[in-house]
């Protein structure tokens, strides 16, 4: 296994779920070789999968508690059915046996094998095991082609002699075909290991007095996506975000900040970066000088305030000199001459893409979720249809994955 491999695969989490069958002492070897590749693996073994193999021998190899039962208390207390599915960023069921195929195509939630699977957000990665007639059964073939609809992914069952004494498909795959496909799940979802990627998010709070601050109305959606995303892609991912109600994204290293200039001076910290992506709104003044105490009412008299420029965090990222970002993007909020607008900022901000913003009233993208983007770049002007921010965000990490990929 290559270096590259060895970096993309470590520390990653697979929720391996262990269900009734013969074949489940292969998974023992299967948990053998995923520790060996780096991966850390928890184990869920359903009642049947324990007629199998014992939990010692799976928390021996897993080097974890093995979670077997969904009412124990102290399991459910300790880590929930829900967090155990979501602390994972693969979910493998090996061997799956027709039942759990069922359940998990019905929805059916009866113990902590199916109520992880129903409650993950987490791809799922299945290796079925069982009789050659179970698994031509009609029934489980309608429930296959429903889990593949839904986009589960599956390894195996392999054809030939069987346990039962019968010989056909229903075979699990071989302990190394399912840890190869777990490698090559880890390799099409990080098309962005080894790189490093710095993303701007949310409005900036420029002080008056202690107690006042000029703001926007950004909510931080779109640029917490794009973090997300990319660090979803494998980018070690710096989230510099102003003050939004946005939880931070998960697996991204988040920097909390409240000016302009707080913003410039977190961004420089965090260089270098392949790509930088500024979807902050940044407030564009700020107050030259904040007063040291609460502003008080003088009857009949308004205060006025001096303004001074707040530093261009995405003009100075792209003038960065040999700490330039090699990809530097930034939006634009347009409401008319959308592309002429986008052109023009992006040779005055001396960005290499300018993802230009359709906010005119008609296009629904302020304070919603979904956004219609133009990509301007040196090569011309891409059109994205309308889409949510989230989808934005993936689309997004996917053209700078191919860009870099391309100028490397
Ligand atoms: N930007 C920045 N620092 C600033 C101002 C803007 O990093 N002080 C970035 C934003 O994150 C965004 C792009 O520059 O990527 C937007 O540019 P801006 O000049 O603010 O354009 P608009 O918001 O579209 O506003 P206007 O057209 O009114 O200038």
């Amino acid at each position: 296994m290559g270096l590259a491999v060895i970096f993309m695969l470590h520390g990653k989490r697979v929720l391996l779920i262990i269900s009734g069958g013969i074949a489940a002492y292969k998974s023992l070897e299967l948990i053998r070789r995923l520790r060996k590749n780096g991966l850390a693996v928890r184990c869920i073994l359903t009642r049947g999968g324990a007629q199998f193999v014992t939990p010692l021998s799976v928390s021996a190899l897993t080097e974890d508690k093995v979670y077997t039962d969904l009412f124990s208390l102290t399991d459910e207390a300790e880590m929930g059915h829900i967090r155990l599915s979501r602390e994972a960023d693969l979910v493998v069921v090996a061997p799956a046996s027709a039942d759990i195929l069922a359940k998990m195509a019905r929805g059916l939630a009866d113990d902590l094998a199916s109520t992880a699977l129903l409650a993950t957000d987490k791809p799922v990665l299945v290796a079925p095991a069982m009789n050659v007639r179970m698994w031509q059964h009609a029934a489980t073939q309608a429930n296959l082609t429903t889990l593949l609809e839904r986009g589960v992914r599956f390894v195996g069952p392999d054809e030939g002699d069987m346990a039962c004494g019968e010989f056909g498909p229903g075979r699990l795959a071989e302990p190394d075909e399912i840890a190869d496909a777990i490698t090559a799940y880890f390799g099409d979802a990080s098309p962005l290991a080894g790189r490093r990627a710095l993303v701007t998010s949310g409005p900036t709070h420029e002080p008056i007095d202690p107690v006042r601050y000029i703001a926007n109305r950004s909510s931080g959606r779109q640029g917490h996506a794009i973090a997300a995303a990319l660090a979803r892609h494998g980018a070690a991912t710096t989230l510099v975000s102003g003050p939004t109600n946005l939880p931070d994204p998960a697996g991204v290293d988040v920097v909390h900040i409240e000016t302009a200039q707080q913003m410039l001076d977190a961004c420089q910290a965090a260089l270098p970066a392949d790509v930088a992506v500024c979807a902050a709104a940044v407030a564009d003044w700020r107050v030259a000088e904040m007063a040291a105490e609460k502003m008080k009412k003088t009857k009949g008299k308004l205060p006025s305030l001096d303004m001074a420029a707040n530093p261009d965090v995405l003009a100075a990222l792209s003038a960065a000199g040999n700490a330039r970002p090699q990809l530097v993007i930034g939006f634009a909020a347009e409401t008319e001459n959308i592309i002429a607008n986008a052109e023009t900022k992006r040779a005055s901000k001396g960005c290499d893409w300018l993802l230009a913003n359709d906010v005119s009233p008609d296009s629904g993208t302020f304070g919603g979720a979904d956004n219609t983007i133009h990509l301007v770049s040196a090569d011309g002007v891409e059109d994205w249809p309308r889409m949510s921010k989230e989808d934005v965000a993936d689309r997004l990490a996917d053209r700078i994955a191919a860009a870099l990929e391309n100028a490397a």
